[in-house]
């Protein structure tokens, strides 16, 4: 079978190597550089289950339990069953994952997880060492990689997906295939603040959306606890606070146990909103790694610490500011358990997808292994007579009325837009907030003229996920994992 895997991160690279050792004829087509994305970017690690007393129960049960009830057990059952053998294909593949003297992986902790279970490499370089190692086997494999290609739109045929539509060096290009594997990423780009790099603008998801596949969840997108808060967002890695440093208030108390028992390793969403409150008030959130010692951060993380320092602060000794951001988009185009999606002829995979393992919240460090499992059996599962059959277990989101649109609305730029889905469909949302936020976002969308350049491709993007972001957030009308209502901005603090 002829097959385009759209985008280059672990699921994307895992996907297209499967595909390509199953004898099938692949073109990797991606917006950027082979390796650019987010998974490069990903410090903390992937979660295994290799530490004593540890199981891939436990892990399913954590997993579980921050999802706050909204993971599919069957599609978490999955992740940690096949996790084991993906982690070993990476180590196969030359993925040099950190070791202790005797040969053992290091395993670091993370927030939320029972047990110590998070492989990682280069201290805290998990992503790009990962990244590293996938690129180089694709480069030797023969499979045709197309770089710079922004994707326009998916080919629909009879009801079928039957290629792409992509820009490349400013002009429309189409590229037929038999099936495409989507694995284009998430959408931090939606926020003022995020992790994710600039090329996150969702573009996957939107062509799913134009195409007509079914889609959940966009009302969850995960706010990193601890993104350094001064010059560009920098991700302080949740396994900082996994080697014991603390998140104090302006008057140096560890005010995360007012929300949650374990404190700073309470599930990410509660850790983010408790800075968020502190923020909404007008309180600085100082992260306090001093504990650790020079030689110890230095060695366990020591990008985190040349970039810290490259920014003026010495974290061995003072503490350092830090924000939430948008980090990981836990919905998406709705896949089964082989990523396959509602329209025949596409598969989505990794960030992209909603397979239903992270529920409202996902638990760290499941991602990039979730784009290796789930990469792996997308491409296991061509060409099989296997039917997607997963649209009866989810609960269809009521249609929204848009209110009457507000009068003197801002012109939009990628940059108001930012905010008001930073101000309204963050953190912490109020249901008038969010029928602010649509009404805007619609009347920007429906007056935008059509794009022709990647930029304009992109803001409409960007428009058209807001639009359903927003809008399914205002469909869920009670809180859940990274969806938090509160009854007015002013109880905020509450
Ligand atoms: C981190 O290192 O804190 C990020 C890990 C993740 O998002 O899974």
């Amino acid at each position: 079978m002829n097959i385009v895997v759209v985008g280059s991160g672990i699921a994307g690279l895992t996907a297209a190597l499967h595909a390509s050792e199953a004898g099938h004829a692949v073109t990797l087509v991606t917006k950027s550089m082979l390796g650019d994305g987010c998974t490069p970017l990903a410090q903390g690690g992937v979660a295994g289950v290799y530490g004593p007393g540890d199981s891939a129960v436990r892990h399913a049960a954590d997993t579980l339990s921050a999802g706050a009830g909204l993971s599919d057990p069957e599609a978490v059952d999955v992740l940690v069953r096949d996790g084991a053998a993906r982690i070993a294909e990476l180590i196969a593949r030359g993925v040099a994952f950190d070791r202790a003297a005797d040969g053992s992986l290091l395993l670091g902790r993370e927030a939320a997880h029972s047990h110590a279970r998070i492989v990682h490499a280069g201290g805290d370089a998990t992503g790009a060492e990962i990244s590293r190692a996938l690129v180089a086997e694709v480069r030797r494999a023969p499979i045709e990689v197309i770089e710079n290609a922004f994707l326009i739109d998916l080919v629909v045929d009879r009801g079928s997906v039957r290629g792409i539509r992509m820009l490349r060096d400013d002009a429309l290009a189409d590229l037929e295939s038999d099936t495409v594997i989507l694995a284009t990423g998430g959408a931090g780009q939606l926020y003022t603040h995020t992790t994710n790099p600039i090329g996150a603008t969702g573009d996957g998801i939107a062509a799913a959306l134009r195409a007509g596949a079914a889609v959940a969840d966009l009302e969850f997108m995960q706010f990193h606890p601890t993104v350094l808060a001064a010059g560009p967002a920098f991700l302080i890695s949740e396994a900082v606070r996994g080697e014991g440093a603390t998140l104090l208030d302006d008057e140096g108390r560890r005010f995360v146990f007012d929300s949650h028992p374990d404190g700073e390793l309470a599930p990410r969403d509660i850790v983010s909103r408790a800075i968020a409150k502190q923020a909404a008030h007008g309180r600085p959130v100082l992260l306090d790694a001093t504990m650790l010692g020079a030689d110890r951060l230095a060695a366990r993380f020591p990008t985190i610490d040349r970039v810290t320092r490259e920014r003026g602060f010495d974290w061995a000794h003072e503490p350092i500011p830090v924000t939430p951001a948008a980090h990981y988009l836990m919905g998406g185009i709705i896949t089964d358990l082989d990523g396959r999606t509602s329209l025949p002829g596409l598969f989505a995979v990794g960030e992209v997808a909603r397979t239903g393992v992270h529920g409202a919240n996902r638990l760290a460090s499941n991602s990039l292994l979730e784009g290796a499992v789930f990469g792996a059996r997308a491409a296991a599962a061509l060409g099989a007579s296997g039917r997607f059959d997963r649209l009866g277990d989810l609960i269809p989101e009521p249609e929204i009325s848009l209110p009457e649109p507000v009068e003197g609305c801002e012109p939009f730029s990628r940059a108001a837009l930012q905010r008001l889905m930073w101000d309204q469909v963050g953190l912490l949302r109020t249901d008038d907030g969010l029928a602010d936020a649509l009404v805007t976002i619609h009347s920007w969308r429906t007056s935008a003229s059509a794009p022709t350049t990647g930029a304009e491709h992109e803001d409409a993007n960007i428009m058209l996920l807001a639009e359903a972001t927003a809008s399914a957030a205002l469909a869920r009308t009670a809180s859940v994992g990274a969806h938090h209502l509160t009854a007015s901005p002013a109880l905020i603090g509450a």
